[in-house]
């Protein structure tokens, strides 16, 4: 395991992590965990991710749908992103019954909000990204890589 450790001193610290890691090839098909408090910016990452990524339109917050869709061409291959939120998940039946088992087994880029309420469901991430406030509004950011994609997406 390989851990980086952050500060975001303001939003556009935030944007420019997630355009470090959309210019990486592997980040087509990876999974990446969110944690942290409440209002810490996973929304607001992710957001850059996909908006770099090249999603148009409304980035909806998946709190209550648990789960958004988006497919964005690139150099004319379609690239699949899911951004889950787990804030809400608690019946563990939806895990098969919706399909996410079968969505993290496939290729495209799996991106979770609160994953720690999934905990045991989820599979092991490439990318544990953790942030938490501090008293002067910067974040304190830990990232694990868990896997050598994970590695190499820090690089
Ligand atoms: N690096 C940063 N420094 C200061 N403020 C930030 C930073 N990143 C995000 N913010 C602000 O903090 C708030 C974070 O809200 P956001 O919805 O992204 O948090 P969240 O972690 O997704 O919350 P929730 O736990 O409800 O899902 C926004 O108002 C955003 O502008
Ligand atoms: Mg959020």
């Amino acid at each position: 395991m390989m851990t980086e450790y952050l500060t975001w001193q303001s939003e556009l610290a935030t944007q420019k992590f997630a355009e470090r890691l959309a210019q990486k090839s592997l980040l087509r098909s990876a999974n990446i965990q969110l944690s942290g408090d409440l209002g810490s910016g996973k929304s607001t990452f992710t957001r850059y991710l996909l908006r770099e990524l090249g999603v148009t339109g409304i980035i909806k917050s998946p709190t209550y749908a648990v789960v958004e869709e988006y497919r964005v061409v690139n150099s004319s291959t379609e690239q699949k992103i899911w951004h889950f939120d787990f804030y809400r998940f608690n019946d563990p039946s939806e895990w098969e019954d919706a399909g996410f088992k079968d969505i993290f087994a496939s290729e495209g880029l799996k991106i979770s909000e609160w994953s720690e309420k999934a905990v045991g469901y989820l599979p092991t991430p490439d990318l544990h990204i953790n942030i938490q406030i501090q008293d002067n509004d910067q974040r304190q950011v830990t990232v694990n890589a868990f896997s050598e994609k994970g590695r190499l997406l820090l690089e």
